[in-house]
């Protein structure tokens, strides 16, 4: 399949406007965004950059409740400060939007009526709970109570935080509502259903269609979705915050559009409001309903199925029996795996992170941005430390890139006027170990491929080319003698100067800049790349004349990071390791001190403990933690249900003698029997091991 595009919407994930973004969110998805555009720009393609917060969802209600604020208050706080950063990290956004705003509220009505009109969704009379107190419904996270299968009295209501489960607030022993801690009722309540299987087959067709172009992790995700068999998904909630239910009935009052209908909608509305503030109000469409335009999305690997399935799926809703106004589908969905931190994941909690504000109030842009590029998680996680970003600073951008273009500037001012003294013949610009046809070939598709790495890492390279060569040549030496070849070596390397400066934008665009006019370019890289005076493949010729007068004194454009710079940062992270450490280990001491309280022996042999035979094992579906094991227990086969998942493969179970309380009264999980308990240990590690019994002719035999 081969598209011409004429244009390009590149999307980048909405971040909930609950927090400051990181670090973690800059490498995986902003990051790559904004090089991928900035290349584009450079080779003079029509491309746009749509983001901006995602305001609505739980997420936000509970960080207001947790402080005590608004969620509008909450919003209004992230969105300017994340916002702000990313303008300080030169993350060019064409708009940078709100899912609060007028008219995203208008489309994803839009949406929803026309979805509705079309009589698509299936509707769903439930029973919820629901707080008489507060006079609300509860969602999910809003109910708490005792875990079915491990028993934690302060499990939530969509997951248990101890032993993983993802539950339903039904589930829960002892139900309490976490707004008034009181028993909830349980309500009918009408719910709207978005159908996604009526659409498997399509979403299958465009899925086949994007295997060979789409990236493994983001196939493999979509695939084992669409394996399992798409469901219908529920897509309104009894919540007062966000996109309100946009039809006039009784069922619709007090009602809102589940979060992720209403963010994906957000690249739609925030591409109108970017038409209508440029005057062009209906410009958004060559974007999203002209043929020829190529989107795509930037994202982490845990946005994937949004992405490939549910958005597909809600414009190819909209799409249905339309001739006029199609909706185009992504091209490419580039998710990428995470970036670590010093070795560990990024944990907002326990506040193991580095915000990216935080991060630019004490280190230039630039350098964050090469040392992120460098370390970009296309297809693993990858891991930031301090030490790399130090390394990479001193010795890449200092040493190698600002160094050479800091002696090329100085040498020309003090001996040759600051002109460029010699016209550059395609034969001085051979250079030993460059040959630039390959380069540019390389670094267009590594650009094209969203190879960010490599193309950072390939740019490296030429500075390393042209930092060899001017200290081969030794102009300050050969002055004296053969003035001429000094002359040479000079224009040969103001002109790579150039070349840095144009092929490193897409990367470190700040530092561009200033090599840029300090080459004596009265406007900056960025004026001269909106008034198409600058091109892509004009980096790889020499563009300075003879005589070409350069910009006067050079700057220092990196300076060294000191190990005193880092060390307060190194200090913070041993605190909070220790921290986490400690916390960690007084967990586990607790759990020691908490003996339970005495019992008598007879007590004890009211619990009835057995040998039994796993004689199968298998996953339960929409239940991560959960497998379904069928035990033998003398002559009796019975049905169990553990919470082994995430610790065994369902296969190394079988055939294994464990010990299983027998006696225990039948619980019903997720509406299936539960005949029993095995008892298992958590390792420091989180994972459980079953307790074991080796022997033979025990099966059925009573543990005393
Ligand atoms: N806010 C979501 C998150 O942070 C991402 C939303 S992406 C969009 O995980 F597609 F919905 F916009
Ligand atoms: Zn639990």
């Amino acid at each position: 399949m081969s598209i011409q595009f004429s244009r390009t919407l590149v999307t980048t994930a909405l971040p909930y406007a609950n927090g400051p973004v990181h670090l973690g969110h800059l490498a995986g998805v902003y990051l790559p965004a904004d090089i991928y555009v900035r290349y584009k720009r450079l080779r003079g393609e029509d491309i746009i950059h749509i983001g901006g917060s995602d305001e609505h969802g739980v997420p936000i209600t509970i960080t207001a409740d947790r402080e005590g604020i608004t969620p509008q208050e909450v919003v209004d706080r992230y969105h300017a400060q994340n916002l702000e950063a990313f303008e300080r990290c030169g993350i060019s956004f064409d708009y940078y939007g709100r899912t609060s705003s007028k008219l995203h509220h208008e489309t994803a009505s839009e949406f929803f009526r026309e979805i509705e009109g079309k009589d698509i969704f299936v509707k769903k009379m439930e029973q919820h709970f629901f707080d008489p107190k507060a006079n609300r419904f509860l969602s999910d996270r809003y109910v708490t109570g005792t875990c079915p299968v491990c028993g934690y009295g302060e499990a939530n209501g969509d997951q248990c935080e101890q032993c993983g489960t993802h539950l339903s607030p039904r589930e829960l022993i002892e139900p309490r509502s976490k707004l008034s801690n009181e028993a909830p009722q349980l309500r009918e309540t009408l719910h709207w259903y978005f159908p996604l299987g009526r659409f498997q087959p399509f979403l299958e067709e465009y899925v086949k269609g994007h295997v060979g172009d789409w990236r493994a992790n983001v196939v493999n995700y979509t695939k084992t979705w669409l394996k399992q068999g798409l469901n219908d998904r529920a897509i309104t909630r009894d919540l007062s915050w966000g996109v309100p239910v946009p039809i006039d009935t009784e069922e619709a009052r007090g009602k809102v559009l589940y979060v992720w209908f209403d963010a994906v909608l957000g690249y739609i509305s925030f591409t109108r409001a970017w038409a209508e503030k440029n005057g062009r109000p209906e410009r958004w469409r060559e974007f999203w309903q002209h043929e020829d335009s190529r989107i795509v999305h930037f994202i982490g690997k845990d946005n994937v199925v949004f992405h490939t399935l549910m958005f597909p799926a809600i414009l190819m809703a909209w799409n249905e029996n339309r001739s006029e106004g199609r909706y185009v589908l992504a091209d490419n969905v580039p998710a990428s795996e995470f970036m670590n931190f010093e070795g560990r994941k990024f944990s907002k909690s326990r506040n193991y992170a580095v915000y990216l504000g935080e991060f630019l109030d004490r280190f230039p842009a630039d350098t964050l941005r090469y040392t992120v590029a460098m370390n970009y998680p296309e297809n693993k996680d990858s891991d930031f430390s301090w030490t790399d970003f130090q390394n990479r600073t001193n010795g890449e951008l200092a040493d190698t890139l600002g160094n050479f273009i800091k002696r090329s500037i100085d040498f020309t001012n003090s001996k040759f006027d600051g002109r460029v003294p010699w016209q550059c013949t395609p034969e001085d610009w051979r250079l030993p170990g460059l040959d630039w046809d390959d380069c540019l070939d390389r670094l267009e598709k590594a650009y094209e491929q969203f190879h960010f790495r490599e193309a950072a890492s390939l740019t490296m390279d030429v500075a390393r080319a042209a930092n060899r060569f001017l200290t081969e040549k030794e102009p300050w030496k050969i002055m004296k003698t053969d003035r001429d070849a000094a002359a040479r070596t000079m224009a040969i390397s103001l002109n790579l100067c150039h070349t840095l400066a144009i092929a490193f934008y897409p990367v470190i665009p700040h530092t561009a800049n200033r090599i840029y006019r300090m080459l004596g370019f009265g406007e900056s890289l960025d004026d001269a790349l909106k008034n198409g005076r600058l091109d892509w493949r004009d980096a790889f010729q020499p563009m300075l004349f003879e005589g070409h007068v350069l910009g006067g004194v050079s700057e220092i454009l990196f300076s060294k990071i000191q190990d005193s710079d880092i060390a307060p940062e190194l200090e913070k992270i041993e605190r909070l390791l220790a921290d986490i450490r400690r916390k960690e280990a007084g967990e586990e001491a607790r759990g020691l001190a908490d003996i339970a309280p005495e019992i008598a022996f007879e007590d004890f042999l009211k619990v009835d403990l057995r040998v039994v035979t796993v004689l199968e094992a298998e996953k339960v579906r929409k239940a991560d933690k959960l497998l379904r094991l069928q035990v033998r227990i003398g002559g009796e086969t019975r049905q169990v249900l553990a919470g082994l998942a995430l610790s065994y493969r369902p296969e190394e179970l079988v055939d294994r003698q464990v010990v299983m309380v027998a006696n225990l009264a039948e619980r019903k999980i997720r509406g299936e029997v539960s005949r029993g308990m095995i008892l298992a240990v958590e390792g420091s590690d989180g994972r459980l091991h079953v307790v074991e019994v080796d022997g033979e002719g025990i099966n059925g035999k009573r543990v005393e």
